[in-house]
């Protein structure tokens, strides 16, 4: 089994970890940081980010640490944070989309997006296609886009991506964490086009112990636990994002996952997609869609 005990040493890595202060992203973070990489840890704002710095540093690890503020449901967040991020480095060896929100009370973020298309989707590939010129600069880089099991049961509704007919919270999950999945997997298509040296890979962490089920009542949480079978920590959640980001083996445009109980709990493996998510023409077609709202082209 491969756990972050299979980390190869990091240092001289700088790795962005997008969500860090909590769940999945904070174990990702810290195995990375332990393992001797930069890690940039973004959040939403400063005292949350200050706080996962000094949790971490707690910790005996040969990396280093630096915040980073962005919240993904506005744009200009994005920029600017992606800005200030290609002032200041001169490279990106792994971005890690890891930040999610799931089943929220009906909401839409600036732009008026529905949350998590919003967030989950809208918010990454902005950020992905604004960071790749540095990404695609440097040697041997990777993205990771973190989705979900919530895909297998997710479709794109191009009507409704601003909640303009009604809003099913979960149905709404499914759908951004299958477009993460067109994401990953359309870029790996347009990376191999290009010729660029870079990775795009899809992971999903199974069912955890995190703060992202803060939405759901007891009774649903209560039987969707039941259903998987049981919830592993976030550290064996983290595992598949750290496997993606830093295991030589691991491959683009496929999606690594649990290995057990239907993909919802183990050790990482690459993951059967189901034939929905590998529809070339709807991933093409949310590309296209996603450059034009952003107005961010990549990788070209
Ligand atoms: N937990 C699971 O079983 C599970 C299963 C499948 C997939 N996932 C995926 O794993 C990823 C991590 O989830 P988690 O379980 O670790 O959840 P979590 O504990 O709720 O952490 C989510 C992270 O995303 C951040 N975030 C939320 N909205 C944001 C925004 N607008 N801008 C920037 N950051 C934002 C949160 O920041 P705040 O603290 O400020 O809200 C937090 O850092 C998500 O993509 C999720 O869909 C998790």
């Amino acid at each position: 089994m491969w756990t972050k005990n299979n980390i190869p040493d990091q240092s001289g890595k700088t790795i962005i970890v997008t969500g860090a202060n909590a769940g999945i992203g904070y174990e990702t973070a810290l195995a990375l940081y332990e393992a001797g990489a930069h890690v940039i840890l973004t959040c939403r704002d400063q005292h949350k980010a200050d706080e996962t710095l000094n949790k971490i540093t707690e910790h005996t690890g040969k990396g280093s640490l630096e915040t980073g503020i962005l919240d993904l449901s506005s744009l200009a967040s994005v920029k600017q944070f992606a800005e200030g991020f290609l002032q200041t480095h001169q490279q990106l060896d792994v971005l890690i989309s890891n930040a999610g929100v799931m089943i929220p009370p009906a909401s839409k973020t600036t732009e008026g997006w529905e949350l998590q298309f919003g967030v989950n989707f809208i918010g990454h590939f902005a950020l992905t296609g604004l960071l790749y010129p540095l990404i695609k600069s440097t040697p041997n880089s990777r993205i990771v886009t973190v989705s979900s099991m919530a895909y297998v049961r997710g479709a794109i509704n191009f009507d409704n991506l601003k909640s303009e007919k009604d809003y099913d919270a979960m149905r709404e999950y499914g759908q951004s964490k299958l477009a993460d999945i067109y994401l990953s997997l359309e870029l790996q298509r347009r990376i191999e086009a290009t010729g660029d040296n870079v990775l795009s890979i899809a992971a999903q962490p199974g069912a955890n112990k995190t703060e992202l089920s803060r939405h759901m009542d007891t009774d649903a949480f209560a039987a969707a636990v039941e259903r998987v079978g049981g919830l592993m920590d976030p550290w064996q959640g983290a595992l598949p994002s750290l496997y993606a980001a830093v295991e030589p083996e691991a491959k683009g445009g496929v999606l690594y996952g649990p290995d057990q109980d239907g993909g919802y709990r183990g050790y990482p493996a690459e993951a059967v997609l189901l034939p929905h998510a590998l529809d070339e023409a709807v991933a093409k077609k949310l590309w296209d869609f996603a450059e034009e709202v952003t107005g961010v082209s990549f990788p070209a």
